[in-house]
């Protein structure tokens, strides 16, 4: 029976959650462009752009660069999938969700895990990270830089050092800090780092940027098996993306969106851009503690991206979550597992990172614990 529909008419979000964030006005503009093949000379010519500028925002001067289609966790699983043969020992530093699911999917592609974990929001000792990898001896060595379960940032120079000390590859979780705060592949030792295009580049989830060091690209020739995953085999997309052979429908849509995301990060300038994150950071924490409530992670080892204030004692986090979305359409997060309950996830990344969303997000959030309380 025919039927009329109304124009689809999707709400408009204030996004202050973990991801994703608000979008550029610029990418949304670029991504009402026109579609063309994943063939087009003006796809290639795009993909080429963005290979550049993925260079730029990682700090790198690797050429691998590439955004896999996807989420976050496709370059994940990208990574630890293309990195990992049946029986290999596979060191993971973990504290927190995203980096207990690299040891997940570590174990389904066949590694021999060993892991070096720390509660949730705490960091590692560069002593003992060192003392874990002499000792074990991995191939492949993962830690992911920021984590969105806690709210922390992990360095990652010395367990990088230490994996090249014992021919190890490197593989960093960035899904939360490219874009936002310092992850500079290079000065790190990151053979290998993932991210997303819905946090710190501005624009929707759909695609997962990755870089690659010659190191581990030499290490990924000498595979003696097959990647498990034909989707997600990085030499498969080298020869789509460098060598233009077929080998899936890349959204040519997303990648007009990441390429508006990222030449708006080179426009901005990295150091600038970090400047913006930590100072909005900053004035967040300010008011958080002018509220009297606590950051969940110690100063200096906090995401200037993703921000956990502790729920204040007698209050219902779901009640302030839900409260926010019905009076101010704004999205803010929760915490899970040992965090469940227990702090909020407060983004305050890429285009979402400005003064006025501070005080928005700190007005409203007051509010919402009055009303919670
Ligand atoms: C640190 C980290 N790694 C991986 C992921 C997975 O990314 P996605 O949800 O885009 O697949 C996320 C998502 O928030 C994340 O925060």
């Amino acid at each position: 029976m025919p039927q009329s529909y109304a124009p689809l008419q999707a709400p408009h979000r204030l996004l202050f959650g973990p991801g994703p964030s608000m979008v550029a006005p610029r990418v949304y503009q670029a991504m009402s462009q026109p579609v063309v093949g994943h063939l087009d000379p003006f796809f290639f010519q795009t993909v080429e752009e963005v290979r550049a500028l993925l260079g730029y925002a990682y700090s790198t001067s690797n050429q691998f660069n590439i955004a896999v289609s996807g989420t976050g966790t496709s370059g994940m699983e990208a990574a630890v999938a293309n990195f990992t043969e049946a029986g290999d020992k596979f060191a993971l530093f973990t504290n927190g969700f995203f980096g207990d699911r690299i040891g997940e999917m570590a174990r389904r592609h066949g590694a021999q895990l060993v892991t070096h974990s720390k509660p949730w929001g705490e960091p590692y000792d560069p002593q003992e990270a060192r003392e874990f990898i002499r000792r074990e001896r991995p191939r492949i060595v993962a830690v992911v830089q920021a984590e969105t379960s806690t709210g922390m940032y992990n360095q990652t120079q010395a367990i990088c050092e230490a994996a090249h000390e014992v021919d190890a590859v490197t593989i960093v979780d960035c899904v939360t800090s490219l874009g936002g705060m310092p992850v500079l592949v290079d000065q790190n030792g990151i053979d290998i780092a993932y991210s997303c295009s819905q946090k710190g580049l501005g624009c929707p989830p759909g695609l997962s940027p990755m870089t690659v060091s010659p190191r581990a690209l030499e290490r990924l020739k000498a595979r003696k098996s097959p990647v498990e995953s034909f989707y997600l085999d990085l030499q498969l997309l080298d020869g789509f993306y460098t060598g233009h052979k077929y080998h899936h429908t890349a959204s040519a849509t997303m990648f007009y969106a990441i390429r508006e995301g990222l030449a708006i990060v080179a426009e901005e300038g990295l150091e600038a851009r970090w400047e913006r994150h930590r100072l909005n950071h900053e004035a967040f924490v300010a008011g958080i503690e002018a509220m009297g409530l606590r950051m969940h992670v110690a100063q200096g080892d906090r995401l200037w991206t993703l921000n956990t204030p502790c729920v204040p004692a007698g209050v219902d986090d779901a009640k302030v979550r839900q409260f926010l979305l019905e009076k101010y359409s704004m999205e803010i997060a929760g915490g899970f597992g040992p965090l469940a309950g227990k702090v909020f996830r407060i983004g305050t990344m890429g285009y979402s990172s400005t003064a006025e969303n501070v005080q928005l997000i700190l007005q409203a959030l007051a509010d919402a614990i009055r009303h919670a309380s």
